[in-house]
């Protein structure tokens, strides 16, 4: 069996003013009625063999992950909660060893991270088997996403050696975000694909490499688990022995040093909604090329994002603006230059 396990410990500061540290972007309906962190439950309906969702989340978030659950009305496996954040090694490793106290060692776990958008969800589900039969033979299984851009916010994968039974290759070499440079060769050379940050392991073999590669993560989390308390559906860890993990990414943890990673190539319409730009790219645009929230009118405008929350919003004659309106703020960016939103959340907490 498979048991997705949900990652929702991200803050999302480039999709600010929507995103806040209280309501981070998974945790809001960016592209249509549901949340991210509600779609990337709900997609998975229909795969064989899968078992109820496991989600890992800051303490901070219980009932925001509780409450879009039960709006679902979808069963889960119980809800995880970090005191602190120490990136998705710890975090993963904390559900390895859950499940492990499940008795599930050699089930699989379907890593995601709550806040992608996937738009072919056959797509999506086929390339899941191909990885569920790779990680049952033990392989490390990580998707590939065809890269359409020198972008340098994602981890690259060199393609290896192709398996024979399986759409699948070994992973040559893992790159976690290269200079815009690299990121050019990667891709031109059209042998290097995205990591999506989306992962199946069977949980035995996810936790070999732990304790082959970083012992401390492990054995922090051991002791973060060593006793949880159980209070409604939520886990509460030993916060003292979780706090002591080191902060490590998968990518670094494991991904880049194991010779036993394969690579499945998904191409599923996805996108990691990094930022406002891709907001606009999965929304629904109108005939000149707007995206449109909420109490909106435009006039000789195109190719803008606007999403209006509390009043009525109108652009006149402008093009390839970012406009997001809140209770609190406003925020108008060009859509090229949305990446740097964040450096304004970093002045804001600088005033603080
Ligand atoms: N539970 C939990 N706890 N989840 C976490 C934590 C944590 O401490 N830290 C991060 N996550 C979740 C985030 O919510 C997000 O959904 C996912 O793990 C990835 O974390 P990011 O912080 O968004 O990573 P990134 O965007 O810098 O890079 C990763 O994702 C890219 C694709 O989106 C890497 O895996 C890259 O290689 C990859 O290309
Ligand atoms: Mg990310």
């Amino acid at each position: 069996t498979i048991t997705p396990v949900i990652l929702s410990g991200g803050s999302g500061t480039r999709l600010w003013p929507l995103s806040r540290q209280l309501r981070p972007k998974q945790f809001l309906p960016l592209v249509d009625e549901l949340t991210l962190f509600q779609n990337t439950v709900q997609r998975l309906q229909g795969i064989p063999n899968l078992e109820d969702v496991l989600v890992v989340c800051n303490e901070e978030h219980r009932f925001m992950v509780a409450e879009q659950l039960r709006e679902l009305q979808l069963a889960h496996q119980g809800i995880l909660l970090e005191p602190v954040g120490r990136d998705t090694a710890p975090a993963l490793a904390l559900a390895a060893l859950h499940l492990t106290q499940q008795g599930k060692s050699d089930a699989l776990m379907l890593v995601l991270p709550a806040d992608h958008v996937i738009t072919d969800n056959d797509a999506f589900h086929q390339a899941i088997q191909q990885a569920a039969q790779a990680a049952q033979d033990g392989y490390l299984t990580t998707f590939g996403i065809v890269p359409q851009r020198a972008e340098t916010g994602y981890g690259y994968i060199r393609q290896g050696e192709s398996l024979t039974d399986l759409d699948a290759s070994r992973v040559a070499a893992f790159v976690e975000k290269p200079d815009a440079g690299t990121a050019q060769t990667y891709v031109d050379s059209g042998n290097y694909l995205w990591n999506s940050g989306m992962f199946l392991f069977r949980v035995d073999r996810l936790l070999a490499a732990l304790e082959a590669y970083q012992p401390e993560v492990l054995q922090a989390c051991q002791a973060a688990l060593a006793d949880p308390s159980h209070d409604l559906d939520f886990i509460r860890l030993n916060t003292a022995a979780f706090t002591a993990a080191p902060a490590i990414s998968i990518d670094y943890a494991v991904m880049e040093k194991t010779q036993d990673a394969v690579v499945i190539p998904l191409d599923a319409g996805w996108n990691d909604v990094g930022a406002w730009s891709a907001v606009w790219e999965v929304g629904q645009q109108d005939a000149q090329q707007n995206v449109l929230h909420g109490d909106v009118l435009t006039h000789q405008a195109k190719g803008n994002l606007v999403h209006a929350e509390h009043r009525l919003v109108t652009l006149v004659g402008v093009d390839d603006l970012v406009v997001v309106e809140t209770k609190d703020a406003v925020m108008v960016a060009h859509r090229d230059k949305v990446q740097h939103v964040k450096h304004v959340v970093g002045q804001l907490k600088d005033q603080q």
